[in-house]
């Protein structure tokens, strides 16, 4: 990470009013109802990072029909080449306000049946990549004292499940990194803000029962982006009734932890 004293940038007088983004994974259900809601508040130009362009485009043309995009193609488990991905996407958008990680792979409940190839292929699709592209997004925008970074977290990373540990512990992973990244980049004027929804009933989770408090894109996006306008907030749970449910549990003992959370 770029020192602080090597600053000399000021901070944008406007920096609240986010008018340019760059989605990490732009298939996203998640990812798109964020841009979509974020054009509601202003926003007008976003880089598209999909390991298909073209789908990604079409997507979010969709869903937010005025918003200026380029999609470009991006695999987060490339990551000699993060770093200049992001110098490029920051030249096509003429600056970034806002970055917006949302790659993912759940796999449907599988745990145990992974062997050592998915075990690694979905630790690096969930962590390692997308921290990489992370590290790569804060050493650009501190220098610039200027960003935002949203984080797709879940409360799968708070306490890992039976039937998903191999997902849990790899959403951990990277919440752990975010938060730690968000507390290096204090006094830089970049702020970074981890999202963590419960179950979210998208493209991801198609076919799956849904859990509890089960909720959907739109409901993720919307308190994403009033989080987004609390200077201060840090983390946001989705929905909220699962922050302190999980403050909870994750405390529980762990005999207890595997009947609450059984199978699912
Ligand atoms: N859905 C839920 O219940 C839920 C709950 C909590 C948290 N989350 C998190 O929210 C985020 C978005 O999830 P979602 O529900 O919107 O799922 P989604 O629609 O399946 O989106 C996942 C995204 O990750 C991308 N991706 C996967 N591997 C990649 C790679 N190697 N390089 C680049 N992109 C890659 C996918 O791109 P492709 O189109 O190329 O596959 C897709 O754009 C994820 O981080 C997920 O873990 C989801």
């Amino acid at each position: 990470m770029t020192t602080p004293d090597r600053i000399t940038t000021p901070i944008s007088p406007d920096s609240r009013t986010l008018r340019t983004a760059l989605l990490l994974g732009a298939t996203s259900d998640i990812g798109i109802a964020v841009l979509a809601e974020l054009v509601e508040h202003g926003l007008e130009r976003a880089v598209l990072a999909a390991r298909d362009p073209d789908a990604a485009e079409q997507l979010v043309l969709d869903a937010a029909p005025t918003l200026r995009v380029d999609a470009l193609a991006w695999d987060a488990l490339e990551v000699e080449g993060h770093r200049a991905f992001v110098e490029r996407a920051a030249e096509v958008l003429g600056g970034i306000d806002v970055v917006i990680c949302a790659v993912g792979l759940l796999g449907h409940h599988a745990g145990r049946s992974m062997g050592p190839v998915d075990v690694e292929h979905m630790v690096r699709t969930n962590f390692a990549g997308p921290a990489a592209m992370l590290a790569a997004v804060g050493q650009h925008l501190a220098p610039r004292r200027h960003g935002t970074i949203v984080v797709l977290s879940s409360v799968a990373g708070v306490r890992a499940r039976r039937s998903n540990y191999v997902y849990g512990s790899s959403k951990a992973g990277l919440d752990a990194f975010a938060q730690g990244l968000g507390d290096a980049l204090v006094g830089t004027g970049v702020r970074c803000v981890v999202v963590r929804p419960g179950f979210v009933r998208s493209r991801m989770t198609h076919g799956l029962d849904p859990a509890p408090f089960s909720t959907d894109p739109a409901t993720v996006a919307r308190a994403t982006v009033a989080a987004l306008h609390r200077p201060g907030q840090e983390v946001v749970t989705v929905p909220r009734v699962l922050g302190p449910a999980f403050a909870v549990l994750r405390a529980a003992p762990r005999s207890l932890w595997r009947r609450v959370a059984g199978d699912r």
